[in-house]
């Protein structure tokens, strides 16, 4: 039994799983059709696999809606439009709902971009990765640096709300270029940015070369430096972290992604999508095929393409709460915890890491992480969940 209020609404995530090209370091569900896709018939899956959602979890209110990928600037306007009037018919779009596209720079085009507008986005995210040509070969992207700009401007000129994402901690990278290239950045970023350190994820290119010593990438101690900086630059220009790799000035946050990290519902709709949702007073884990033609086919062969549909025990929705939330810069409400939980987090484990400095107790008795305790979230989560 989780106390999960029914009227906080729900946020819908729709995954996208194609690209122009695979960059080489990530790992995200993303693929190359070089013989391109039949859209319209993966459009009719999606809208089937959003019905066949909300009949589980009907009259819920949609606050936010994410197109993620993969690339979703690459679907058609009028498919990003037929998505979000299906969402429409089966559940409630609250009036100012926001509704975010992830783009890659090489796709983007005014046309297109007010094409997404008219369809009901508001907000994009876009990929820029970096602002230094070389790097962004490095990364494997097709994009340079002023075409990242350029992409930037066109958000800029159709869009109220964008944002967009940067990668750092690269190969070569020093504090001095880092900094120089932040700056740029805020610039340009009018109210919310997302700095992503370089993971080396298994399974990627960048995993093989820099297993094989072809690939440095800076040692723990600078980027513990680079992170330091980041905070201190983007705090300094008005956009603080609301969470652990995420900046924007205040009010100016990802509703959607709040949803995730607050511990809200949220539908997971295409290819290798996840969701939670709250079916009966059970938080329900669900996940979809993550192979985009396989999940194509369950779906027009079954009417949805979930693959796991899991109800979470109080003890995993509670680490998962704490997990979440913990990353957030407004922390997480210990009662909240212990609603779910059914158990109080240990005070003794809060006071030893409240005097080591990686914890602190707000005013209004949430628990968070301080900025110094960040760079070892993983090890405090495991510490109170524990
Ligand atoms: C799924 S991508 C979607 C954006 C769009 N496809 C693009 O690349 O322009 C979301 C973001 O994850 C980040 N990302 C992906 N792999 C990463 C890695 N290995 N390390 C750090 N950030 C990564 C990138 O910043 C990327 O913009
Ligand atoms: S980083 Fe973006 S464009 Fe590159 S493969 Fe991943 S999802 Fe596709």
């Amino acid at each position: 039994m989780l106390n999960m209020d029914l009227t906080t609404p729900l946020a819908v995530y729709v995954h996208w799983p194609f690209c122009l090209s695979k960059c080489p370091y990530c790992d995200f569900n993303s693929h190359v059709r070089h013989g391109g896709l039949d859209e319209t018939r993966f459009l009719r899956a999606y809208e089937a696999e959003i019905a066949a959602t909300a009949a589980r979890v009907p009259d819920r209110a949609v606050s936010s809606i994410f197109f993620g990928g993969g690339t979703p600037s690459l679907m058609q306007p009028s498919s990003v439009e037929a998505i979000l009037d299906c969402i429409g018919k089966h559940w409630t779009i609250i009036p100012n709902a926001e509704i975010t596209l992830e783009a890659n720079p090489t796709s983007v085009e005014a046309t297109r971009f007010r094409g997404f507008r008219t369809a009901g986005v508001n907000r994009v995210s876009l990929g820029v990765q970096a602002l230094d040509d070389v790097a962004l070969k490095e990364l494997g992207r097709l994009h340079t640096a002023q075409e990242a700009l350029a992409a930037v401007a066109v958000a800029r000129s159709i869009f109220d709300r964008y944002s967009f994402d940067l990668i750092y901690a690269r190969p070569q990278q020093t504090l001095g270029t880092w900094k120089a290239e932040l700056k740029r950045a805020i610039a340009e970023a009018a109210e919310h940015l997302s700095l992503y350190q370089l993971t080396i994820e298994p399974g990627t290119p960048f995993f093989g070369l820099h297993r094989t010593g072809k690939l440095t990438i800076p040692d723990e101690d600078l980027a513990r430096d680079l992170y330091d900086l980041t905070q201190v630059v983007c705090s300094d220009a008005g956009l603080p972290a609301y969470e652990i790799s995420n900046h924007a000035r205040p009010g100016a946050e990802c509703r959607h992604n709040l949803v995730y990290w607050r511990g809200h519902d949220y539908a997971g709709i295409g290819p290798g999508a996840h969701g939670r949702l709250t079916i009966d007073n059970d938080r329900i884990a669900t996940e979809t095929e993550k192979w985009p033609e396989a999940w194509l086919r369950r779906v027009e062969e079954r009417g949805a393409g979930l693959i796991v549909e899991e109800k979470l025990t109080t003890g995993e929705a509670a680490d998962e709460y704490l997990l979440m939330g913990l990353r957030l810069a407004e922390g997480i409400d210990p009662a909240r915890y212990s609603a779910i939980s059914g158990r109080v987090l240990n005070p003794k484990r809060i006071s030893i890491l409240r005097d080591e400095g990686a914890v602190e107790t707000t005013a209004d008795g949430r628990l968070r992480v301080t900025q110094s305790g960040f760079p070892l979230l993983d090890a405090v989560v495991a510490d109170l969940a524990a």
